[in-house]
């Protein structure tokens, strides 16, 4: 109970920061604290912001790329514009919406993806966490192909079953992955942020995350059940009194 108000408190207190500064939501300073920690957005760099609703992701990204720079965002909701960014409506898995994003970066490559994609919560957490992995990894098909070499890469991760099945499929796309918590999401839930940067393309016909995440459930959940009938071994290890003569 005491936990819950002190949460409450907190994200309170980052809402009327947000206010105060201008930004739209308490999300930008995530953002902020990932960029202040790691430094993943650079002037005149392009980013793509999946999941940008209502805009305070991609206010921060625009600040940070400057007048050179380009955001292009996209959202299942439609955003009040942000000066200097690119804001589509659509769902991400579609590919209507794909080709959209790629007309808007008008690029072949992009410099930096940022994902704080969730999906609709339906409260139930082990549905949600699950949904919330799978639509990173969609993400992470959609945006690998087009994001540079040397590009990074921050996306949102929902702690639970599959998180450390995704983060080893990550691994090989990237010379550093790490987790990284933001002062402005601690004790409010079990996001986290990754920490995907300087990309080194995986080629060949299994570089896809999705579908080996798949696998790597299905494994998971087909592996050997323990045996609740055998009996533990008993153990033959003993603590000697040291001798003293
Ligand atoms: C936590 S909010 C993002 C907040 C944002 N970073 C900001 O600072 O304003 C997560 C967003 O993910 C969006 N989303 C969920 N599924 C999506 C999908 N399939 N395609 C695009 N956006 C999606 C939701 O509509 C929601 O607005």
């Amino acid at each position: 109970m005491v936990d819950r108000w002190v949460q409450d408190h907190q994200k309170d207190a980052w809402r009327k920061q947000a206010k105060a500064s201008g930004y739209r939501a308490r999300s930008a300073f995530k953002l902020k604290q990932i960029q202040e920690r790691h430094k993943i957005i650079d002037s005149q760099d392009s980013v793509l912001d999946v999941g940008c609703h209502p805009g305070g992701w991609a206010q921060v990204a625009v600040e940070l790329v400057g007048e050179n720079g380009k955001v292009v965002g996209v959202d299942l909701q439609s955003c009040v514009p942000v000066d200097g960014a690119n804001l589509i409506v659509g769902d991400i898995t579609e590919p209507f919406t794909q080709q959209a994003v790629l007309d808007a970066i008008d690029t072949e490559v992009i410099d930096v993806v940022v994902s704080d994609i969730s999906p609709h919560i339906t409260g139930k957490w082990d549905i949600d966490q699950a949904v919330s992995l799978m639509l990173v990894a969609d993400v992470f098909d959609f945006a690998l192909p087009i994001l540079k070499y040397g590009g990074h890469f921050v996306t949102k991760l929902f702690q639970g079953v599959g998180v450390e099945e995704l983060i080893e499929l990550v691994k090989p796309h990237f010379q550093v992955v790490k987790r990284f918590s933001p002062m402005a999401s601690r004790n409010s839930s079990s996001e986290v942020y990754l920490i995907c940067k300087f990309h080194t393309p995986k080629r060949g016909p299994d570089w896809q995350i999705r579908p080996a995440f798949e696998d790597a459930l299905e494994h998971r959940q087909g592996g050997p059940e323990p045996d609740e009938d055998v009996e533990p071994a008993k153990s033959t290890f003993q603590v000697r009194k040291k001798k003293t003569d």
